[in-house]
């Protein structure tokens, strides 16, 4: 089922509150506009209206959380598809959960779980995609970071066929998401911009320099301080930059 909404605050919010009255997986929630739009590590995620994808849908695995760490690199790989279905461009994946195409940041991937007791009773994941927006209507601060799906192919794009792209890639996703997760980290590792590069990990109020090498099976990344040091660093733990800037 989807439950639409011209104006929500937040569409993870509202997928939380279904999936905790009992949503059945699949229970999608779509807004045109969102007042509260949240992203990872407490920031918040620019979604005027007309625009933009902004979407959540309910999942329900049966598994326990361990088995799980790695859905946001699942989720990133079914948005690159979803995107390339549409639009016949295929963006990047700064990692864990940034949508990027030519150094800008096209959207990104909220994964939030609810449990029951110490139980996993689901998951929600919430997708947000910048599509017809023109530079000046991101706020000053994202201009020099944000771009919308628009802005990079020079066409308008079709947020309906986008949304029926997306609800058909996560919901292939949902059902292999333990089938088939060797094959998804290869797609999501060749992806993957931030590979490769010397990051700036950020970790509470510290900040190091590393090179990053690797995603590993649950998602982490795995990154070379400068004295050797092998480290594998957790999104929900950690973010990372470029050494000059956002990428
Ligand atoms: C990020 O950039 O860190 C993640 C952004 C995720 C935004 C989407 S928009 C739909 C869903 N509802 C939210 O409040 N957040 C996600």
């Amino acid at each position: 089922m989807i439950h639409r909404f011209n104006t929500i605050d937040s569409t993870n919010t509202y997928a939380k509150k279904l999936a905790a009255e009992g949503a059945p997986q699949g229970t999608v929630i779509v807004a045109n506009c969102q007042t509260g739009g949240r992203g990872r590590m407490g920031r918040n995620f620019f979604s005027p209206a007309d625009t933009g994808l902004y979407m959540s849908m309910v999942l329900r695995p049966n598994c326990d959380t361990a088995k799980l760490m790695h859905l946001t690199c699942a989720v990133a790989v079914a948005a690159c598809d979803a995107i390339e279905t549409c639009t016949g461009l295929r963006p990047g994946i700064k990692w864990i959960n940034d949508i990027v195409y030519q150094g800008k940041k096209l959207g990104g991937i909220l994964t939030e779980l609810g449990f029951n007791g110490t139980a996993l009773d689901y998951a929600v994941v919430g997708i947000g995609i910048n599509c017809n927006h023109s530079q000046k209507d991101f706020p000053s601060e994202l201009q020099p970071m944000a771009a919308s799906l628009s802005m990079v192919t020079g066409n308008p794009i079709d947020r309906e066929k986008l949304e029926t792209a997306l609800i058909n890639s996560l919901a292939k996703m949902a059902d292999t998401l333990q089938t088939d997760k060797d094959v998804m980290l290869e797609r999501y590792r060749a992806n993957c911009i931030t590979l490769g590069q010397d990051i700036c990990v950020v970790q509470a109020d510290t900040l190091r320099h590393a090179k990053a090498l690797d995603v590993d099976q649950d998602g982490r990344l795995l990154i070379q301080l400068p004295d050797g040091t092998i480290e594998a660093v957790s999104s929900g733990e950690a973010s990372v930059r470029g050494m000059y800037g956002y990428l």
